[in-house]
């Protein structure tokens, strides 16, 4: 069916525009006024006076069902999904696991089963490179061109689980550069801290501010800045994900001075939360628990300032639930052994907004960049997602600024039971979002279908950048 979303204020990354935007089988087809004139008779109009008309959100960084830290996410691809919608997301690039010993192409088919059938919103795959041998190296070039799975994580943490060495990140990077893949890294020391977590364990350290304590922002900068300069050497292009503080900041800024293709993410979390919240009592510290680890308050405004002035472009969830009781407690009686994550997918694009745009630390534009159109582009699936243009599909949020709301256990939709964001009051919410021309939410209530998102073969690296 046709539809017209009228009277409100389009926003995207270049443009604020009083308009009105006309869909037709789920793509845009016209922006403007008087689009009755060329719409069919039986179009229908949807008000959206005093709201703001978004691109659905693009989050780049979510795991959904996956195995980790010797439990599974509590969020699979349908309550992810869904609570995604609720909160102005219609689109995620998610972490297929890949494992030791099997082909990619296997992982890779787990991933479709775990989704397909399941998710509400278009979804991407980046994979997770647990190993890099020879079969690998010669299947990452199918992947990227058959499977349109077009980037790849490499940890240079998680020391005898996922870690990778110099070697292989330097390999993975070559591969990248010659096949159009864009290289994501997990940059901390994983040697060092695994040292650091030996020792504060041997001392009986065991509760849940250990886990910052040994891993300290130098093992991030430190980390950051060599894969920085790998990348340089193979000339090659890095995504460093989930960045916490100012040293990693600095290597990154200083790797784009020097004109290689580095670029950043950072996430709520880290630009709201501090190290504070690893100390409360009753192992409630548990609950932010991330790898890296939430920092010292005085990161938070270098990571502001970092998305304001382009040395940081994207703010993913990473998306990682793990329940208070029975999952995180898992490391009740060692903080090593704490799942690692939390429930971010909901909340992202509503608390950019009111602590970017309504304090005043990101302009409109620039918040549609970070929250939609800079993952787009790098992740190979723009102008389809990340902006209303003709053309592009209509995956739309309408947002009324003037609402104020707190944030809680009690009226989100994930699964759950727990919110990081807990009492945080936020200003603006996602009222209704369409994805491809259907209402996902209707006045805040979801009417989406189970199953009805696409996976997205997304473009090789380079492609709209
Ligand atoms: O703590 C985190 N970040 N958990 C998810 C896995 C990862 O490293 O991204
Ligand atoms: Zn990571
Ligand atoms: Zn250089
Ligand atoms: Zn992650």
């Amino acid at each position: 069916m046709a539809r017209i979303i009228k009277n409100g204020t389009v926003v995207t990354a270049a443009d604020t525009v009083r308009a009105d935007v006309l869909i037709e089988n789920g793509i845009v087809t016209a922006i403007g006024t008087t689009l009755e004139l060329i719409a069919p008779h039986d179009v229908e109009v949807i008000d959206a006076e005093g709201c703001y008309v978004f691109p659905g959100g693009v989050d780049p960084h979510t795991h959904l069902d996956m195995p980790f830290g010797g439990t599974v996410t509590a969020d699979d691809f349908e309550t992810g999904t869904i609570a995604a919608a609720y909160g102005g997301t219609t689109t995620i690039v998610d972490f297929c696991l890949t494992e030791k010993g099997k082909p990619l192409s296997s992982s890779i088919q787990t991933w479709h089963r775990k989704a397909g059938g399941k998710a509400v919103i278009d979804y991407g795959f980046h994979l997770m490179i647990s190993e890099i041998n020879d079969q690998v190296l010669a299947e990452l070039p199918d992947i990227i061109a058959e499977e349109g799975i077009t980037s790849f994580k490499v940890f240079m943490a998680y020391k005898n689980v996922l870690q990778a060495d110099d070697g292989i990140l330097f390999r993975i990077l070559q591969c990248a550069k010659q096949h159009g893949a864009l290289v994501m890294v997990h940059a901390e020391n994983g040697d060092v801290i695994d040292e650091l977590i030996k020792q504060a364990l041997a001392s009986g350290h065991t509760e849940p501010i250990n886990h910052a304590l040994t891993r300290p922002s130098i093992l991030e900068g430190e980390a950051t800045g060599r894969a920085v300069r790998l990348t340089a050497l193979a000339d090659s292009q890095l995504y460093v994900v989930h960045v916490t503080c100012e040293e990693a900041v600095l290597q990154i800024a200083q790797g784009r001075l020097e004109g290689h293709n580095i670029w950043g993410e950072t996430c709520p979390q880290y630009l709201l939360l501090d190290i504070s919240h690893l100390e409360l009592p009753d192992f409630e510290g548990a609950k932010y628990v991330w790898s890296p680890p939430l920092r010292a308050k005085e990161h938070q405004e270098v990571l502001w300032n970092a998305l304001r002035n382009g040395q940081l472009q994207t703010v993913g969830s990473d998306q990682c639930s793990f329940n208070f009781k029975g999952q995180k407690e898992l490391g009740a009686d060692d903080f090593s052994k704490i799942p690692n994550g939390g429930p971010i997918i909901e909340d992202r694009f509503s608390l950019l907004y009111s602590e970017g745009v309504e304090k005043r630390r990101l302009t409109l534009n620039k918040f549609v960049d970070v929250i939609a159109t800079r993952a787009a582009k790098l992740f190979g699936i723009f102008p389809q997602k990340g902006t209303i243009a003709v053309g592009s599909d209509a995956d739309i949020v309408i947002f009324d600024p003037s609402v104020k709301r707190v944030i809680s256990v009690a009226t989100h939709h994930m699964n759950v039971d727990y919110n990081p964001f807990e009492g945080i009051a936020v200003t603006g919410e996602p009222i209704s979002v369409l994805s491809r021309g259907e209402f996902l939410i209707r006045d805040r209530q979801f009417v989406g279908t189970k199953g009805s998102g696409r996976f997205l073969r997304r473009q090789p690296f380079g492609s709209a950048n």
